[in-house]
């Protein structure tokens, strides 16, 4: 299947110049900023000869000089454009890259060369995809088709993956997990012979364009891989066995970062089994990979997933802070803790996860999901970036002088929302999530409408109209997706196992832990000191607001109470009022949103506007699902009717 140049795609500027020169050291000319440029300016200005070495320049000529400037950081970069010549620096290769990224977009975005000077460096140190790639193909939680890694039983490497590296680069992505967290069923291979040739090969392309390559490995692998009996972490031949398979494996492939691990979590192996904690198993691999400069990653996302419906004191929002912070401080320094950004597990709504409020002495990624796996599946439009935004500003109160969440991590991670689909992410507009991801974490200053009206210009180009039409769309996506399905954080009310559309009790009476516990009474789950204490696991200025119903935002209230429907909300509304309320005027923006996709016939690509007509049916059917199921729910359980007197069926 073929690809889309997504917001690479270049276009022609109004520009008619004959000659661009590019000028730099030769060292440079193998570089990706040298070819990227060289690519880019040969669409951008077909007139002109792109040239790199030149004896004229005159009026018919823009020169690009590009350098290399020892004071600035490895990532950094200073652009000085004008009409006619234009320095782009960078500290380092990579730096160079997103220099000449940043200066193309400028470029595409003003229409024609242009005056401005900017200055680049990213505001996250490390900037993380999770593929949830399988070996065999598949994606897990993938809505975007197959795996374009994995391809026929092999790692492929061909036009597609360069297209991936360019773009990951464009949005400043330096980190790239290949395979799925969870390993036991299938992805042993890539710590064998068999597949490190192919690793190397990847490792290198991603290497030309600033990406460290990652892996999840088999915690068991001495086991299932070495012919052992135990994988006990403080066991001496287990430590010789991953010494040893990481020497060979680093050696081979050169630009390999180390390890992403998520262990003793949903039947995945771990130390657990043999009585050893989470330190004692992260450390032991990350002193496998220490030599190399390798990095582990250690997933926070641990609890118990056999809980039994009726226990009402085991809950699993405490259960991740409850399995780490005994351990802070006892990291090596190579380890990386990753906790999801809330709690439980990428609901539209969560509290941020406690973790990041209270650890000291552990360095933390912050995972988010792209892969709307509980936001729509990519068949709903639903742009995360305001809630990551929101999220990464949050304040933890932890005692710090910035007690930000985008201070307290040193990295960001998110599952990757892409696959084999001609425009990567199943729906053109999932696109705008993955694009706003690298480019939030590389500027945090970047408002969401920044975000939104870049991608949008990129991709549509700059007819006014479209770009007003998709900013609104993106900008209230996510309010209007929260609005018609699960109210006020309770979250957990779509089908089991495929998390797509409504079921309020679908994980009711389950053992994964996520309840809603609603009757004729009320609803909610009382997470106050009162009840399971889990609003304790925040510094204390939060915990008295989130463990007192009458503080408690109203967004998150049944997340953190049990109240019952008349619940007067901060808002002035009941409870009830407010479910039937949002029910409506969700379903109502969604409708609003499909109306604006329509007027755009004519104006955008066809195959595009067709493939959102699609998908807007399809968010439509869905969403009057969610309205109407969620509505009849909560007005059977309650008995109490709307005060409008709209239809609940
Ligand atoms: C969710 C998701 C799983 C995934 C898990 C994880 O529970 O449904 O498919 O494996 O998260 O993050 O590990």
């Amino acid at each position: 299947m073929g690809f889309s140049k997504l917001w690479l795609d270049y276009r022609k500027l109004a520009d008619s110049r004959r000659r661009v020169i590019i000028s730099c050291d030769r060292t440079l000319y193998d570089s990706a900023a040298f070819e990227e440029l060289k690519n880019a300016m040969t669409t951008m200005v077909p007139d002109a000869i792109v040239i790199w070495k030149s004896e004229v320049f005159d009026d018919d000529s823009y020169l690009i000089l590009l350098t290399l400037h020892p004071e600035l950081s490895h990532e950094e970069y200073d652009i000085a454009a004008s009409m006619d010549i234009t320095e782009i620096c960078g500290g380092s290769e990579t730096g160079l890259l997103y220099g000449v990224f940043a200066y193309l977009r400028q470029t595409a975005l003003a229409g024609g060369f242009c005056s401005f000077t900017a200055h680049g460096k990213p505001s996250q140190p490390l900037r993380m995809l999770n593929h949830w790639d399988e070996a065999d193909g598949d994606i897990e939680r993938g809505y975007s088709g197959q795996s374009f890694f994995f391809v026929n039983g092999d790692l492929e490497i061909n036009e597609r993956t360069l297209m991936y590296a360019r773009l990951m680069a464009s949005i400043g992505i330096n980190g790239v997990v290949i395979n799925n967290v969870n390993v036991r069923r299938r992805a042993k291979l890539l710590l064998t012979d068999e597949f490190s040739d192919r690793l190397a090969d990847l490792g290198e392309l991603f290497g030309k364009y600033g990406i460290k390559l990652f892996i999840c490995p088999d915690f068991a692998a001495p086991k299932t891989i070495g012919g052992m009996d135990t994988a006990d972490p403080l066991n001496k031949e287990v430590v010789n066995w991953w010494e040893s398979t990481c020497a060979h494996l680093f050696e081979k492939v050169g630009n390999l970062g180390g390890f992403l691990v998520k262990a003793d979590s949903e039947g995945e192996p771990g130390p657990m089994a043999y009585g050893r904690t989470h330190a004692d198993g992260a450390n032991m691999l990350a002193r496998a990979v220490k030599p190399y400069g390798g990095i582990v990653i250690w997933r926070c996302f641990v609890y118990n997933c056999t809980q039994d419906w009726r226990d009402k004191n085991t809950d699993r929002a405490c259960a991740s802070y409850e399995n780490f912070i005994g351990l802070d401080g006892q990291f090596d320094d190579n380890v990386y803790l990753q906790a999801k950004n809330g709690p439980v597990d990428f609901q539209i709504r969560e509290p941020v996860h406690p973790l990041f409020g209270a650890m000291n002495n552990t360095n933390l990624i912050i995972e988010f999901q792209l892969a709307q796996e509980y936001t729509g599946q990519q068949k709903h439009v639903c742009w995360l970036i305001p809630m990551f935004r929101e999220i990464m500003e949050h304040h933890t109160r932890h005692d710090l002088p910035d007690d930000r969440v985008s201070r307290i991590v040193c990295g960001v991670a998110a599952v990757a929302n892409t696959g084999d689909s001609y425009c990567w992410t199943g729906s053109e507009l999932a696109a705008a999530n993955l694009y706003g991801y690298g480019r939030l974490l590389f500027d945090e200053k970047l408002s969401c409408t920044e975000i939104a009206e870049e991608w949008a210009e990129l991709t549509f180009g700059d007819d006014d109209k479209v770009i007003s039409a998709v900013k609104e769309i993106l900008l209230d996506s996510k309010q209007a997706y929260e609005d018609y399905t699960v109210p006020l954080g309770i979250g957990w009310m779509c089908h089991p196992n495929d998390h797509y559309g409504p079921s309020p009790w679908g994980y009711e009476f389950d053992r994964w832990g996520t309840y809603n516990r609603a009757d004729r009474d009320a609803v909610g789950v009382d997470r106050s000191a009162k009840g399971t204490g889990y609003s304790l696991q925040y510094a204390p200025s939060w915990a008295e607001i989130y463990g007192d119903t009458d503080k408690c935002p109203d967004e998150l209230l049944l997340f953190f109470h049990r109240v019952p429907y008349t619940h007067i909300l901060h808002s002035g509304k009941t409870v009830i009022q407010h479910i039937y309320d949002t029910h409506f005027e969700g379903y109502a923006k969604a409708e609003h949103f499909a109306e604006l996709w329509k007027s755009l016939e004519g104006r955008i690509d066809d195959s595009i506007y067709q493939n959102g007509c699609e998908r807007f049916a399809e968010q439509l059917r869905c969403a009057r699902e969610w309205r109407d199921i969620i509505n009849c729910f909560f007005h059977r359980l309650s008995g109490i009717d709307d005060e409008q007197g709209r239809v609940i069926y």
